[in-house]
């Protein structure tokens, strides 16, 4: 909602509370089905956005007018001069990351680092917001693992409209132990953020009560902000860093040519060793890295990444599509070896944890007699000022997200750290390769109930989890947890 506080201010407090409740809610109708993809023709550039150093940023989120590829013109919303997205964050780990960031757009907004560990008041909390026209100086330690981050806005109830409309960008974070083991790097090693839009009007947010309900989807899946995407690639191995950064579109990744990936990382960092998996599962908010060796395809050949058809939910899946073009352009031999072994990944033990929690995200709440509804967890939704959870600073607990009674896909994610996942039932009733690793966002398909082991930070304050569908998320689909 964009109606200024001072309008609010003139009205009774019920009335205040009633237009708050009445836009987060929803006729519900799940038979709906996600909008198609339209593939386009893949000719246009892949963008790679471009990298500043995370110790000294500084940057503003702005609107202006982007071109997707072949004079595709559309408003967009950017950070750091971009017209669309923002620049990749590199940094190191323990470094200090500093960013002065600026606020050019003509409504509230605020930046969360998804993934990182970072003091509750750099989190990009909902209404943690930076007014327009100001600025806000963003201070941590990176104390996570090497690994795939990424920021978006985060402000209550326009999370949703303002990545639709272009803000999300990289974070990566390296280490001399990652370095020395020698992964394709430079413009070999490429981020790849891959979300849906619909172009028919612009990139305008405006959805339906529907859009609502399942999520808003595009015809037009784009890849670091390129329609149409083409990669030129020598015949060598490439690390690709896959995010899905699309309000609610799953993608089952794979390669046309039936090869294999050898995933390497996952949410929170490289996995202990490589593991080869012919597709992978991403729903709004995971990372994968994979390596693709171009090395036997011939100088010439094209081939495709690509989403797979994958079942699980009656909304979305039936569809397979073409992603992104990679055209072998070039012969370059290099001495890639594969290591054996990548980063450890020690498992929390199980016998550490103090407490376990489960929560109930398969029920929609009535929103009084009115026949609308809303996503919930444990039947509640979104407020600021309640302490919904308080867990013990340092502490192991486990949290299960029981989607058993749901009937939508739900993309459970906490701020505050990374967890490992535990177990599956129902639905796949197994766990997925990429889940083998440190993660932070985990997807229960309706009739899956996951179960996750996270140890708290040391720091305390208040933090959010929530669905990472991101109109579940604006819808209220969102609680807070209390570290003390
Ligand atoms: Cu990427 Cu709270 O979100
Ligand atoms: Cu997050
Ligand atoms: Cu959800």
């Amino acid at each position: 909602m964009n109606i200024p506080i001072k309008f609010f201010s003139l009205l009774p407090l019920g009335s205040l509370l009633l237009a708050l409740s009445m836009a987060r809610c929803h006729k519900m109708d799940v038979s709906v089905a996600a909008r198609a993809v339209a593939e386009k023709t893949f000719s246009n550039p892949l963008a790679v956005p471009p990298i500043v150093d995370g110790k000294n940023a500084a940057m503003e989120a702005k609107s202006g007018s982007a071109d997707l590829g072949a004079g595709l013109i559309v408003n967009a919303l950017g950070y750091g001069g971009a017209p669309i997205l923002g620049p990749t964050i590199r940094i190191r780990q323990d470094e200090q990351f500093s960013l002065i960031f600026s606020n050019g757009l003509t409504e509230a907004t605020n930046i969360h680092w998804h993934g990182l560990k970072v003091p509750a008041t750099q989190d990009g909390y909902p209404t943690d917001v930076t007014a327009p026209g100001g600025s806000f100086q963003y201070r941590f330690p990176v104390k996570n693992r090497p690994g795939t981050y990424w920021y978006h806005p985060h402000p209550d109830m326009a999370t949703a409209s303002q990545a639709w409309r272009g803000l999300a960008g990289f974070f990566l974070v390296t280490s001399p132990e990652e370095e020395a083991l020698g992964l394709p790097s430079g413009q070999y090693d490429v981020p790849l953020v891959v979300q849906d839009k619909r172009l028919d009007g612009g990139l305008a947010y405006n959805p339906n009560t529907n859009d609502r309900t399942i999520g808003m989807f595009g015809e037009s899946v784009l890849v670091n902000g390129t329609a149409g995407p083409v990669l030129e690639v020598a015949t060598r191995t490439y690390r690709f860093r896959l995010l899905n950064g699309s309000n609610a579109r799953i993608y089952n990744f794979a390669l046309s040519s039936g090869a294999e990936f050898q995933l390497i990382g996952t949410d929170g960092g490289l996995l202990s060793s490589p593991m080869e998996v012919p597709s992978i599962l991403l729903s709004p908010g995971e990372r994968a890295e994979v390596l693709i060796n171009f090395s036997n395809q011939p100088v010439g050949s094209e081939l495709y990444l690509q989403s797979n058809a994958f079942a699980g939910t009656e909304t979305q899946g039936k569809q397979a599509f073409h992603i992104l073009k990679f055209k072998v352009a070039r012969q370059e031999t290099d001495n890639f070896t594969l290591p054996a072994t990548l980063m450890s990944v020690e498992k929390i033990p199980e016998s550490h944890s103090v407490a376990t929690r489960s929560f109930n995200i398969g029920h929609m709440m009535h929103h009084g007699g009115s026949g609308m509804m809303m996503h919930s967890i444990d039947g509640k939704t979104f407020n600021a000022s309640r302490r919904d959870e308080v867990v013990n600073a340092g502490t192991v607990e486990i949290w299960e997200f029981d989607n058993s009674a749901g009937t939508e896909i739900h993309p459970m994610h906490l701020h505050a750290g990374q967890f490992q996942v535990l177990s599956r039932t129902g639905g796949r009733s197994r766990l997925e390769a990429w889940e083998n690793g440190w993660k932070d966002t985990v997807l229960a398909f309706p009739g899956e109930k996951v179960k996750i082991i996270i140890r708290f930070p040391d720091f305390t304050g208040k933090f959010v989890f929530h669905c990472h569908n991101l109109e579940h998320e604006d819808g209220g689909m969102m609680l807070n947890y209390e570290i003390q």
